[in-house]
């Protein structure tokens, strides 16, 4: 029988003593996309940084056709074959996007010019098979999020690998992206090539993988092929237990109008938007990628210029920045948590406690550190965040911790006004759930809640009220038994309009 195209044996990586990859066997091989699962904080990215060499493992072998093999940096990993689209981006701001497709691998022309064309050529080419909307020359830094993810899956695609581990891709792309790169990952696996392909998003790990792996506090719990695993299994086998309900009821009362917005307007953003949000309600923003959603949150948060009426409580509150539009009572978690709102270097509770800072100082300029420990804590144990200690640099969490972590500086200082932009991107099954059950709790306690979200799912699950927006206009809106997926579909892409539209 001939090898696996990789084997591992006994992989093991610890961080300074911690344990989170212990002694894994696995297996991939050639032709086939193998999923792997598991919880936030379970070893997944750092398993695959090992694999393309950016990570030395504590201990154990890797084995690439029969053979052994150790990698000492990407360069070397990228050289056997091994390619990854990274959970985090890793692009050159400054640079175009065909320069951070060949960054040090450039190809050269007679050995030693620049192959230019060659490489502006290579770049549209699978810039094209992706559907992306993206020039060769453009630079990176004026790219949105999603666009930024494709660069990263062609600069993958750019040198011929044997191995593609792709680490969450589809966190940013619209319905018709992942399938278009789905679709690509498929021609891939039919020319031979081995996929490993990272997700929280079980459904979509059915729909593409043959086989399946879940990783649960760094050990191999389980493996199957894909038929005979159902994504609730793998949800239980990722958690340890049954998860049933992931959404909490929805509640029926309530209170007097918190956020009221009239006719505002940001130009080339959105036009003439009015909604009001109740205490207790769960107002959904559905539409597609660009419809102008997030930009309305910026607006309210002072971050983009707007002009139009907003109150909360009665009250004027068109904030200049982000600091008033906390004391007005707004809350926001924005989409872009890589981008933003990361304050490197410190700890996780330090980045919690951010916003409400005001709170934990006991004299002016005297944080209360004690205080600040407790309070992060108590965030941990809610959302389960997976941490070695609450000092670790908030850059040492995994992806989906990172982001809880977000969600908890958005929250900690109790705003009236909540606004969460795709608030369970990366974030687990269980801790998902949590999200949700946390966010009707703010309401029930009087809070408004804005959710904007492009997984339909969630807006129906959680939504009373659901505001559907198109090319910067808020074209429909939906309310209890009205708010399902083809309605909003229709009204979002523009087939049909509201009835209060
Ligand atoms: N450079 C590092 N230094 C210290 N600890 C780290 C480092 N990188 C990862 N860890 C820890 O290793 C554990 C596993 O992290 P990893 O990123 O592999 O998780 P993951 O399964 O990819 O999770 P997610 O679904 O959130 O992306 C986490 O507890 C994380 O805090
Ligand atoms: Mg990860």
């Amino acid at each position: 029988m001939t090898p696996p195209l990789f084997r591992v044996r006994r992989l093991r990586k610890e961080f300074a003593g911690n344990a989170v990859l212990r002694d894994v066997d696995a297996e991939i091989r050639r032709g086939e996309i193998l999923g792997l699962i598991g919880e936030n904080g379970a070893g997944k990215s750092t398993f695959m940084k090992i694999l393309s060499g950016i990570y030395e493992p504590t201990s154990g072998t890797l084995e690439l056709e029969g053979r052994p093999i150790a990698f000492d940096s990407p360069s070397d990993a990228r050289r056997a074959g091994v390619s990854i689209v990274p959970q985090e981006f890793n692009l050159a701001k400054d640079l175009s996007v065909e320069e951070n497709v060949f960054l040090g691998a450039e190809l050269l022309k007679l050995r030693r010019v620049l192959d230019r064309t060659g490489m502006r050529v290579r770049t549209a080419q699978l810039l094209a098979e992706l559907g992306a909307n993206v020039s060769p020359q453009d630079r990176i830094e004026g790219l949105s999020a999603a666009q930024k993810q494709l660069v990263e899956v062609c600069k993958a695609l750019a040198f011929d690998a044997s191995l593609l581990i792709l680490d969450e891709p589809t966190t940013m792309l619209t319905r018709r992206e992942i399938d278009r790169l789905f679709a690509l990952m498929r021609s891939l696996k039919a020319r031979g090539m081995a996929l490993v392909y990272v997700s929280h998003k079980l459904a979509e790990v059915k729909a593409i993988c043959d086989r399946v792996m879940v990783l649960k506090d760094g050990e191999l719990v389980r493996e199957a092929p894909i038929a005979e695993i159902e994504p609730p299994e793998m949800a239980r086998c990722m958690v340890g237990r049954e998860l049933r309900e992931i959404f909490p009821p929805k509640r029926k009362a309530v209170g007097p109008v918190v956020l009221e917005v009239r006719g505002l307007s940001s130009p080339g953003a959105f036009t003439d938007v009015s909604f009001t949000v109740r205490e207790g309600e769960i107002l959904g923003f559905a539409g597609l990628v660009g419809a102008g959603r997030t930009q309305i949150a910026e607006a309210l948060m002072g971050l983009r210029p707007s002009s139009g009426v907003v109150r909360v409580g009665g009250k004027e509150a068109r904030a200049r920045d982000a600091k008033q539009a906390v004391r007005q009572g707004f809350g926001y978690l924005s989409e872009d948590r890589q981008g933003s709102g990361i304050l490197t270097g410190f700890g996780i509770a330090e980045n919690m406690t951010l916003v409400s800072l005001r709170d934990y100082a006991s004299l002016p300029f005297v944080i209360d550190r004690d205080k600040e420990v407790a309070k992060a804590r108590t965030w941990r144990d809610r959302f389960g965040i997976k941490a070695s200690n609450l000092a670790a640099p908030l850059e040492s969490l995994s992806g989906g911790n990172q982001q809880k972590v977000f969600l908890a500086k958005t929250l900690d200082p109790g705003p009236r006004v909540v606004m969460v932009d795709e608030p369970t991107r990366g974030v687990d099954v269980a801790a998902k759930q949590e999200i949700y059950r946390f966010l009707a709790e703010l309401a029930a306690k009087g809070a408004a809640v804005v959710l904007i979200s492009s997984e339909l799912e969630e807006i129906i699950g959680m939504c009373d009220r659901v505001v559907v927006m198109r090319e910067g206009r808020i074209v429909g809106e939906l309310e209890g038994n009205h708010v399902e997926e083809r309605e909003i579909m229709y009204m979002a892409t523009g087939l049909r309009t509201g009835a209060n539209a």
